[in-house]
């Protein structure tokens, strides 16, 4: 999610020029609107850039203190109204947050019944409503606000402010990064520390459940419980630009490492305890699809390659017969489509170019068409007819890693929700549940191993070509393992179903010609044991995906990489991490520009 700073100080009216200078630093994380306010001159809020937001700024526009939001949308619109800051019915608390408020819809509702009027769709504005009203029976800024915070669930980083004490400023962090600035008669509120380090390099980063007050003089912090805790300042000797990787060296190694939370954030209220998939952007289509007789699902890239994923999950748990389809391809042929068909676009940025006309196309004769997208309020997800967000947050590295982790994540959960619909029993559906949810840590696990894989990269760094094999669930996780090292090292690498070797692509097999073969324990093990075997009976060098304890399989391969077991529907989303990280530390070990590879673009918005 996106960017906070807010700022308090003793040092003059300078709080909106520190605050829009502090917005600049943070405009990489990607976002799609803008706001300020300083309890002096009021709040001003702009769909899209920091640039169009200093345009609306009138000659005057001043404070000692202020917050200030760059919106990556999640409920509502990228529009003026739903840019933060938000306030309460008086005006006089406001607030900008990052995250997702997974029961502002029954606060809300309270809310509305006690006179509260809203003005946005977002979730964030009920914040300030909340702090208002426990402000009538507190009489206390802080106290309100750690009550309002007991009344959340869901994921917040968030910056507060009160009119009636301006030089006042109260941070909060539950699941989205909040780090504290102090200064010397200054205090600061960030998302990460980039547009703090121009004025201090000391910093606090806040804990789950922590809440800040500020004011120019000091800082106290607190838990929501209201008890105090000391949290012990950090000395950050990292550039702007490292702080914005939050010390990563690449984007795409930070986004690989988001991987875990963005499992949890897909899921967030998302899953029924008894494993029903609860996804809002369907409910008023659920009839609908109760009906479809076929699914279709089209992207590109490795959005495609996800798709292939969702076949093999829709056909075996929700018993619908899918096809995929490059949508660069769909749209220039005559696809058969009707009324009875879904028609899936899965698409991170929501503006692929080839995607949104395959859309069109599918609209035109009748389909229904859902969006699997990313980016809130995108053409894909406004011209779909519904949909499921991903909340992966933005994606800055061109190479897409955690977007696919999400939407490998959503589809499983739309499996659940047609599953459930149709033949899939409650008991199979919990057992998916389960281990979805068991899912985070052992991403985490593979993540924590990653200098094997690095070891293993560096090994193989003058291979100039490779081979990715894979079956069923990972035959489209051997294609994305491939493009993967494709895009980011340059070299040629080719994915291929196991079973298809002996039909060609051995031939090119030799002492130079590596292979990595996902041979995870599932039913097809055996079959991916034997063509290791056939590999290495032509000198080829083979890097197993292995199940962790396999020890079998290192006896033939040359190197494991070594992941968790789980349920072979929900595979891919662990395998793909070792292949991510493998195409990583290759590119990085051959010194390429790993965020920005060559001739490529983040968002292919031309045909
Ligand atoms: C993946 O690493 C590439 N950057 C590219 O294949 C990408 O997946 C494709 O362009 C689709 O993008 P989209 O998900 O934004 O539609
Ligand atoms: N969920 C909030 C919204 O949609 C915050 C999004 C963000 O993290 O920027 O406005």
């Amino acid at each position: 999610m996106c960017g906070i700073f807010a700022y308090t100080g003793s040092k003059g009216s300078e709080a909106p020029d520190i605050l829009l200078k502090g917005l600049i630093s943070l405009e990489y994380r990607g976002y799609d609107s803008a706001g300020i306010f300083t309890p002096e001159s009021g709040a001003v809020k702009t769909p899209g850039a920091v640039a169009e937001l200093k345009k609306k700024i009138p000659k005057g526009f001043g404070g000692k203190s202020g917050i200030a939001h760059l919106r990556w949308a999640t409920h509502g619109e990228p529009t003026e109204v739903n840019a933060h800051p938000h306030s309460d019915s008086t005006g006089e608390i406001w607030v900008v947050h990052n995250g997702i408020i997974e029961n502002f819809k029954e606060l809300k509702k309270k809310l509305e019944a006690s006179g509260h009027r809203f003005v946005s769709d977002t979730d964030t504005e009920i914040l300030a409503h909340l702090v208002e009203e426990h402000l009538k029976a507190e009489q206390n800024f802080e106290k309100a606000a750690i009550a309002a915070l007991n009344d959340v669930r869901g994921t917040y980083g968030i910056a507060l402010q009160y009119k009636g004490e301006p030089d006042k400023l109260i941070a909060a962090r539950m699941g989205s990064p909040i780090v504290i600035g102090l200064g010397d008669g200054e205090h600061f509120i960030a998302s990460d520390p980039s547009p703090i380090l121009p004025h201090t390099k000391s910093v606090v980063f806040l804990e789950d459940g922590d809440v800040a007050v500020l004011t120019p003089e000091k800082h106290t912090i607190y838990k929501l419980d209201a008890t105090k805790v000391k949290r012990d300042p950090t000395e950050i000797d990292w550039s702007a630009e490292e702080a914005q990787k939050s010390g990563y060296e690449h984007f795409m190694l930070k986004e690989i490492m988001e991987g875990p939370e963005v499992v949890e954030n897909t899921l967030r209220g998302r899953l029924r305890a008894d494993g029903g998939a609860k996804l809002g952007g369907l409910e008023f289509v659920a009839k609908e699809l109760g009906q479809i007789e076929r699914i279709l699902i089209t992207a590109c890239g490795t959005a495609y390659y996800g798709g292939l994923v969702g076949e093999y999950m829709l056909e075996e748990f929700a018993g619908i017969p899918v096809e995929v389809e490059l949508a660069s391809e769909f749209r220039y042929r005559s696809p058969v489509l009707n009324q009875k068909t879904a028609l899936i676009a899965i698409s991170q940025s929501g503006e692929t170019a080839d995607t949104l006309e395959a859309i069109r196309e599918g609209k035109r004769k009748g389909a229904l068409t859902l969006g699997i997208v990313n980016a809130v309020g995108s053409t894909i997800a406004r011209e779909t007819d519904a949909g499921v967000y991903n909340h992966a947050g933005p994606e800055v590295s061109v190479a897409s890693t955690k977007a696919l982790v999400s939407q490998l994540t959503a589809l499983a959960l739309f499996t659940l929700f047609l599953g459930r619909q149709r033949a899939l029993s409650p008991q199979k559906a919990a057992e998916i549940a389960a281990e979805l949810r068991a899912l985070p840590a052992k991403i985490q696990k593979v993540l924590d191993d990653r200098e094997k894989i690095a070891v293993v990269a560096k090994k193989y760094a003058q291979a100039r070509d490779f081979l990715f094999i894979g079956r069923k669930y990972n035959f489209p996780i051997a294609l994305e393992g491939a493009l993967k090292l494709k895009e980011v090292s340059y070299i040629h690498a080719e994915g291929y179903g196991a079973g298809e070797m002996k039909h060609g692509p051995i031939a090119m097999i030799d002492e130079n010609f590596p292979s990595v073969a996902i041979a995870t324990k599932n039913s097809v093990y055996d079959k991916m044991l034997s063509n290791i075997e056939q590999l290495k009976a032509r000198k080829g060098p083979v890097i197993a995906i292995a199940t962790e304890g396999d020890a079998e399989i290192a006896k033939t391969a040359d190197d494991c990489i070594y992941v968790p077991p789980t349920i072979e529907m929900l595979e891919p989303i662990l395998n793909v991490v070792p292949l991510q990280l493998f195409a990583y530390y290759f590119a990085k070990e051959k010194g390429y520009n790993v965020d920005r590879p060559r001739n490529l673009a983040k968002s292919v918005t031309v045909e």
